[in-house]
């Protein structure tokens, strides 16, 4: 077992947080009381790579592995998980999926305007009556002949303004239950689609939030992808993906508010000395310290298991799982350490811990991974 991070590992991992504490930090605040979404700051990622990190440099890609993916998503997300999640949406669910599961011309056409950036990319699978009880798929995709008729809404889509592609979800053959699920590439200017206002959200506030409403949308039959039926197993197998990366956005809204708490915790006085000096302090940065090496080890794991071609389905799960409520607890005692600042914005950890309750939320559950991990228990998968 070798815990070392190789030199490439350790450069992206430097340019990320580079990036993150000289550019993200000086607008954040900002970006989160005005809902901004960071036009600029996701230009300037895309030229350093990281919008298409993961895909192979044969599309035009970064061609780096997941545990670079974790590094990078832990750094970003320390500052602006909101810029974490349009990352990991792009990276894990969009290109991935694409990468995986997409022909040749899907990818000639669609992956590689996606890796370098020049684009960005949305999932639609949620939709108002089918959040965790994703094969309950309302909207339809009816077969016409050479192309697919789609009607119906998608709710909480991330990049849902700004993004096209979209890949969508839906319902082919109602009969066939979920397996009648097909996965389109959808063009977001086609006619017939409607975006919703900006989600005015608790946290990730500066991520573009929004329903979409198609009517009578006209999809080319070339843009299924995989075979007729395979959308729902697409989606839960890109989801597996995608939870690495949302575990990894709450690893580092832990690690940036546990950060902060330390700092602050040398620096702020009571009772005539340093406030970690306290233990009731110190207990509090010795608990969040260890919860956030165990998340990050669950992490790294997925990703190993990931980059080196094993099943990683249910590691994905216990990290996000762990990770997204570890990442309540610390960012919640984060701002207990900070006292009366703790809850004004100009101490960051306020919106950290806002953020940080996103992630028990999307990409599944805390619930929803327990049913995984559980289900495998029960089947002997672990
Ligand atoms: N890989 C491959 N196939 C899988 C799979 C996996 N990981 N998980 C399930 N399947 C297959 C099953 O084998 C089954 O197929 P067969 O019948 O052919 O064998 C089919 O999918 C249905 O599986 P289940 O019977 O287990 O389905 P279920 O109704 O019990 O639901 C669930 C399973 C795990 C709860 C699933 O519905 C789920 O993951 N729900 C949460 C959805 C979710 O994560 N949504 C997030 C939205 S995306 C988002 O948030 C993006 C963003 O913008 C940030």
């Amino acid at each position: 077992m070798d815990f070392q991070l190789t030199e490439e590992q350790l450069m992206i991992q430097q340019a990320a947080r580079d990036y993150a504490q000289r550019e993200l930090i000086k607008d954040v605040i900002e970006r989160d009381e005005k809902a901004i979404y960071p036009a600029d700051h996701i230009r300037n990622l895309a030229e350093l790579g990281f919008l298409g990190m993961l895909v192979d440099p044969k599309y035009d890609g970064g061609g780096m592995d997941t545990i670079s993916y974790v590094l990078a998503m832990e750094e970003f997300s320390k500052v602006d998980s909101s810029i974490g999640v349009i990352i990991s949406v792009n990276n894990s669910l969009v290109c991935y999926g694409l990468e995986q599961y997409g022909n040749e011309q899907q990818k000639e056409t669609f992956l590689k305007p996606l890796a370098r950036g020049e684009v960005t990319g949305a999932f639609l699978l949620s939709e108002p009556g089918a959040g965790s009880d994703a094969t309950s798929q309302q909207t339809t995709a009816i077969d016409n002949g050479d192309h697919y008729l789609v009607n119906g809404v998608k709710n909480w889509i991330t990049n849902g303004h700004t993004a096209s592609p979209y890949l969508l979800i839906a319902q082919t053959d109602r009969a066939k239950g979920h397996r009648g699920i097909n996965a389109l590439i959808v063009d977001r200017h086609a006619k017939g689609i409607s975006v919703g206002p900006h989600e005015n959200k608790m946290g990730m506030r500066s991520s573009d939030t929004h329903s979409v409403q198609f009517t009578d949308v006209v999809v080319p039959k070339e843009n299924r992808i995989g075979d007729d039926g395979f959308g729902f197993k697409f989606a839960m197998k890109t989801l597996e993906g995608g939870r690495i990366g949302i575990a990894s956005q709450a690893l580092g809204l832990a690690s940036g508010a546990y950060e902060l708490a330390v700092k602050y915790a040398k620096e702020r006085k009571t009772f005539g000395q340093e406030i970690i000096k306290h233990q009731a302090i110190a207990f509090k940065l010795s608990d969040m310290a260890t919860q956030i090496e165990a998340a990050r080890f669950l992490c790294l794991k997925a990703a190993w298991l990931k980059d080196t071609g094993q099943p990683y389905g249910v590691a994905s799960a216990m990290a996000k799982q762990y990770t997204a409520d570890m990442a309540m607890r610390v960012t919640t005692e984060a701002v207990q350490v900070h006292g009366g600042y703790g809850y004004v914005k100009e101490y960051h950890v306020e919106r950290l811990m806002r953020d940080a309750k996103l992630t028990q939320i999307y990409e599944g559950t805390s619930e929803i991974q327990k049913i995984v991990i559980s289900r495998a228990i029960e089947n002997d998968d672990i």
